[in-house]
């Protein structure tokens, strides 16, 4: 049982027996009513313990008179509402028919629930067998409006994990506004720091860690995607908590849209951490309901490496979906950087040749196949294949990648429109817009109006109807651009508010059409780059392209920080040409394959056109990735050494088993007369001898007592970057 209930001091225990408890109290108000509030969120506690935790609030105010607003400055509630004295953040701000928003919800009782329930409409990490979970599902009710609060907490017990989510209805007779829904709250006492990870398009994903503070630390978006700039998770560290040690609770959104983050720690001491969906008043209609996202929360003893461990496994088999979320997945080429819109059949072939001889799997076309599309100013919406530039269609090519035994694979940006295309002279007013008002573009497009059901099936129907045709094996879904004037034809005044989360359901709604339409297709998803790297988009393509960067010093940090929160298998790292095209950089092509080999390994340049020595090396690359993916990509991942604070960054993967074990190592660049550095190994067998791919034989427990020496000396003649994979097997 993950949950258990005494009804007497009516208390609820979750918890997965190994990594974490909370522990809920019905305690009552200071109006009379009954709340519930939350007295641990910590590590695993055993069953008898949650009878007699204290309550923790009432300590604070010796002195307090009883129905004091004062009280509620310390209360942990578990759904805070807005506009009754708790001055903090608010998981619920509700808008009455008179205009004001003070919410009182009372308790009315629990149910509890086998498995996992499915969230209607949104992504969701799911249980396959019953025993896999257990929801507590908590029924509050506001007396005045007649607003009814269904507020679930899910023990993913097999995976280590706590979701939080709530559905929202109105019982009561007029329309309520939702100011604020949010998804999860979660309390912490004494100093945490948060650390987060934010960037800017490619550059994505670096990691910062802002110490304790008072007041209140906030990420999030309102650019329509989870964006380049920040991503819906955060971490709440103890202070002495690092890579390998110490306390940590990983938070992250189930969104791929507008989201808010805020972390809050007030006079006490006391920290309220709230995350959910941007706010954008919603309208509820009598007997309307809304759903909010989950958030997962995961909590760790062994610092955050503990925590990306538990996110890793979850998502890979419980958030993914379809047949490769278990299938290795394929060595790729990508012809972006090769050729971007230059290239016609004939130079596709010959690179693609090229890739087949050394041993990639799959190619893809990218950008530039349809309508007009010699450059980003026009053509999206008009998936017609441009002849002149393949002359047999799509099909035909696909027919020869084929027939050279390489899957094929396409790009496309559906959710786009560009004002020069035929889409856009028979449909202006599928976009977003807002009457009379300018319409912005960015990259020379616009965004379709996805919360039009017209608009979805349009889609549903155009890609399905595209991919079909070509016999695609892979997808690239695109998207390339932020919202603005953020407005749909269709919609009453009152609800042009509610578009950003619309659009997103509209999204989501296509992308389950698509993608179950084509159940053997390996989707991975895009925007421009790494603006929509989230948990939500998992569910539906198992795999994201992480940054357009791909000069392989700066991918260690985007990769590095990826990891976080994200498996290894998600992740696109493709070697591409130099000098780099990003960053002008000249790196080996050994080093663009040993950072790649940290994530779903590609080639993103004209193979055709590569030096004999160069294509050697890919060959061997490409034969390495085939025999490493089951490690790699299904192993234990290990962040060793931080490329954001060290010369020398290091990362490891181990089989469930630790009976192979791959440690990476990079050394960013040179020093003269450099230390003598030892990166320690992780979660090795330390009872175990090892051999290298070398012969040479290592003690295991050296290699986690004292580490593996540095292999890169000081060699003037070298280039800066070097790097070095041991791949390590239990004698
Ligand atoms: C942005 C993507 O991130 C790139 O990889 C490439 O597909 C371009 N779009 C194509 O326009």
């Amino acid at each position: 049982m993950s949950i258990s209930i005494s009804e007497n001091r009516k208390r609820f225990h979750l918890t997965d027996g190994a990594t974490f408890s909370r522990v809920l109290a019905v305690i009552p108000d200071e109006d009379a009513r009954l709340n519930v509030e939350e007295l641990y969120f910590g590590p695993a506690l055993p069953e008898n313990a949650a009878d007699v935790l204290e309550d923790t609030r009432q300590k604070m105010f010796s002195n307090a008179v009883p129905n004091d607003v004062t009280m509620r400055g310390a209360a942990f509630y578990l759904c805070p509402t807005a506009g009754n004295g708790d001055v903090r953040p608010a998981a619920l701000q509700v808008q009455e028919p008179d205009g004001t928003w003070s919410t009182e919800l009372s308790y009315e009782g629990y149910a509890l629930l086998p498995g996992k329930p499915k969230l209607e409409g949104l992504p969701a990490a799911y249980a396959e067998q019953v025993d896999e979970a257990e929801t507590l599902e908590l029924l509050f009710r506001d007396r005045k409006t007649g607003l009814e609060v269904k507020l679930y907490q899910c023990v993913m017990n097999a995976y280590h994990a706590l979701t939080s989510w709530m559905v929202v209805e109105n019982g009561g007779d007029e329309k309520l506004v939702l100011q604020r829904c949010m998804s999860a709250t979660v309390h912490l006492s004494g100093n945490w720091d948060m650390l987060h990870l934010h960037g800017a398009w490619a550059k994505e994903r670096q990691v910062e860690r802002i110490p304790n503070m008072h007041g209140t630390r906030a990420i999030g978006s309102v650019r329509g995607a989870s964006s380049h700039q920040h991503n819906p998770f955060v971490a709440m560290m103890e202070p002495g908590a690092d890579e390998h040690q110490g306390r940590v609770l990983g938070v992250n959104l189930v969104y791929s849209g507008s989201f808010l983050m805020e972390a809050d720690q007030n006079e006490h001491d006391l920290t309220r951490l709230v995350a959910g969906i941007a706010p954008c008043a919603w309208t509820l209609e009598p007997d309307g309901s809304f759903t909010t996202p989950e958030t997962v929360m995961v909590w760790s003893e062994q610092g955050l490496n503990g925590m990306s461990q538990i996110f890793h496994k979850l998502y890979r088999e419980r958030l993914c979906r379809g047949v490769w979320r278990d299938r290795l997945r394929p060595v790729l080429c990508n012809n972006w950087e090769g050729t971007y819109f230059d290239f016609d059949e004939e130079r596709i072939l010959a690179i693609a040749r090229t890739a087949a001889e050394l041993g990639v799997e799959l190619f893809v076309l990218d950008d530039g196949w349809f309508g007009q599309r010699n450059d980003d100013t026009t053509s999206l919406g008009d998936w017609q294949v441009n002849r002149d530039k393949l002359p047999n269609g799509i099909a035909g090519l696909s027919e020869k990648l084929h027939q050279m035994g390489l899957m094929f694979g396409l790009w496309v940006e559906p959710e786009m429109i560009s004002p020069v295309s035929k889409l856009y002279e028979e449909h202006p007013d599928w976009c977003l817009h807002a009457p009379a008002r300018s319409r912005t573009l960015q990259r020379h497009q616009l965004i379709l109006d996805l919360t039009r059901r017209d608009v979805q099936d349009w889609m549903i129907d155009t890609i399905t109807g595209v991919l079909r045709e070509g016999s695609v094996d892979y997808v690239k879904w695109d998207m390339n651009r932020n919202f603005a004037q953020i407005g749909s034809a269709l919609l009453q005044p009152a609800q042009q508010s509610e578009t950003p989360h619309r659009y997103m359901l509209g999204l989501y709604r296509v992308m389950e059409a698509v993608t179950s339409a084509l159940p053997d297709v390996l989707f991975e998803a895009c925007a421009s780059g790494g603006g929509r790297f989230d948990p939500g988009i998992l569910y539906y393509m198992p795999q994201v392209w992480t940054s357009d960067d791909t000069d392989a010093v700066e991918r260690l940090n985007i990769q590095y920080g990826t990891s976080m929160a994200y498996p290894i298998s998600s992740m696109g790292a493709h070697v591409s040409a130099v000098p780099n095209h990003q960053v002008g950089r000249v790196t080996s092509m050994r080093f663009r394959g040993d950072v790649a080999l940290g994530g779903n390994m590609g080639y993103e340049l004209d193979l055709s056109r590569q030096s004999e020595a160069d294509k050697a090396e890919i060959r061997r690359q490409v034969e390495q990735v085939k025999q490493l993916r089951r490690i790699t990509q299904r192993g234990r991942f290990t962040r060793l050494q931080s490329p954001f604070d060290n010369r020398i960054a290091a990362w490891q993967f181990a089989l469930e088993d630790d009976s192979e074990i791959l440690v990476c190592l990079f050394q960013r660049y040179t020093a003269a007369n450099p230390p003598q550095i030892y990166v320690r190994v992780r979660d090795i067998d330390e009872s175990a001898l090892y051999r290298d791919q070398f012969g040479r034989e290592y003690s295991g427990a050296v290699l986690s007592k004292q580490g593996l020496r540095s292999p890169f000396g000081w060699q003037p003649e070298k280039q800066d970057q070097e790097s070095l994979v041991l791949h390590l097997t239990r004698i």
